[in-house]
């Protein structure tokens, strides 16, 4: 058997003939940019996610750079997010001019660490970025809590954490502004690049939606110098059918997660899900010794997984010039070589969860003799 890590072609045939529709009646319309596509999707998203406005734009790393830009940061500022994520959350701060800042991640969920997060606040301190990593919400108490009592704005990276809640709410409707991926491996993807903002803030959500299209509202008449950052009509329309199917796969996510858990407790370190946090399992990460030797039977078992990440941000050669050190990350610096995402969608057969079980299990007893 082959376990894929993603199955979009599966996905793809399960609503092909709404998919097929949708994406005609764009070509048919030549309602390629802008148009009622989009409109109807930022809609549907904007209430999906609980917010009062959604921006489409062009990927989820626009998402966030244009998010940081509409805040209006000065070179020099800092905005702090967490060691273990994608290059997009802080190659999107350096892009809006502003310095990262990285927190360590959490023992046990893997999110930013909100103990040590005060300690990395400086008066250059303007955003807290927290990432809601593999789909579980960071702990947003806290941070809204740390930002008021610093004055600071906070923009959510949840392109990994389409619907997922904290304490009953939405993901993306806690800070200033949130971010989102549609990346077609994502938990709502698109066919291609996509993204979205989404905001309660009416002047931050104006100010984005400028910055996305040349810094204006009315053509030609420009109010400053934004980005062509736009979630196209075609991508819109496919997205516009996806959502109504969110919910059902983000649940399939989470019943192949509940046999994960009560096949693999106490041979791996299987996720922590915080009290309150009901995650989407974008990944399903375990925490295990041997890491890559067990990899590698996987994989010659046809078995399909990934590592999120192997070099935590702050390691990365793009960051060499912060001269950071293991000891300053130690929770990343020893997630890095034992983790591993096994395969999780929406559209995971009972079967293949069973046949990763059985050879994740055997493979465990083979790396240990
Ligand atoms: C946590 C995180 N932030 C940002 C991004 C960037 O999204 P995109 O690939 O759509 O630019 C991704 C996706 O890859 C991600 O996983």
């Amino acid at each position: 058997m082959q376990v894929s890590f993603v199955d979009l072609r599966s996905q793809y045939q399960s609503i092909k003939k709404e998919i097929d529709g949708a994406i005609s009646r764009v070509i048919e319309d030549c309602a390629f940019v802008g148009g009622k596509y989009l409109d109807s999707f930022e809609q549907n998203f904007a209430r999906y996610a609980g917010a009062r406005h959604a921006i489409g734009v062009g990927n989820g790393t626009d998402a966030l750079f244009i998010a940081l830009k509409s805040l209006g940061l000065k070179q020099g500022d800092e905005v702090i997010t967490v060691a273990n994520s994608f290059m997009a959350t802080s190659e999107a701060i350096t892009l809006a001019g502003a310095r990262p800042v990285f927190v360590d991640c959490d023992e046990k969920t893997y999110n930013i660490d909100v103990r040590k997060l005060e300690q990395a606040i400086t008066p250059k301190t303007k955003v807290l970025l927290p990432v809601h990593l593999y789909g579980q919400p960071a702990d947003m108490t806290e941070i809204m809590a740390l930002a008021k009592k610093h004055g600071l704005m906070v923009i959510e990276d949840a392109a990994q954490a389409h619907g997922a809640k904290f304490n009953g709410q939405k993901v993306g409707t806690f800070g200033d502004l949130a971010c989102f991926s549609f990346f077609p491996g994502k938990n709502l993807g698109a066919y291609g690049d996509g993204g979205a903002i989404v905001s309660n803030n009416d002047q931050l959500a104006l100010k984005a939606r400028m910055f996305a299209n040349h810094g204006r509202v009315e053509k030609y008449n420009h109010e400053f110098e934004g980005a062509n950052s736009r979630l196209d009509g075609l991508q819109a329309a496919i997205l516009d059918v996806k959502l109504k199917y969110l919910d059902q796969w983000n649940s399939r996510r989470r019943a192949v997660a509940k046999i994960y858990d009560s096949q693999l407790r106490g041979k791996v370190t299987i996720p922590f899900i915080q009290t309150g946090c009901e995650s989407v399992y974008h990944l399903y990460v375990i925490r295990l010794k041997n890491r890559d030797k067990i990899a590698s039977i996987l994989k010659s078992k046809g078995i399909s997984t990934g590592i999120h990440y192997p070099i935590p941000l702050p390691f990365l050669k793009a960051y060499g010039y912060l001269g950071h050190q293991p000891q300053d990350f130690p929770v990343a610096h020893a997630l890095k070589d034992q983790i591993l995402s096994l395969p999780i969608h929406g559209s995971m057969k009972d079967e293949e969860v069973h046949y990763v079980i059985e050879h994740l299990k055997s493979a465990l007893e083979a790396a240990h003799e």
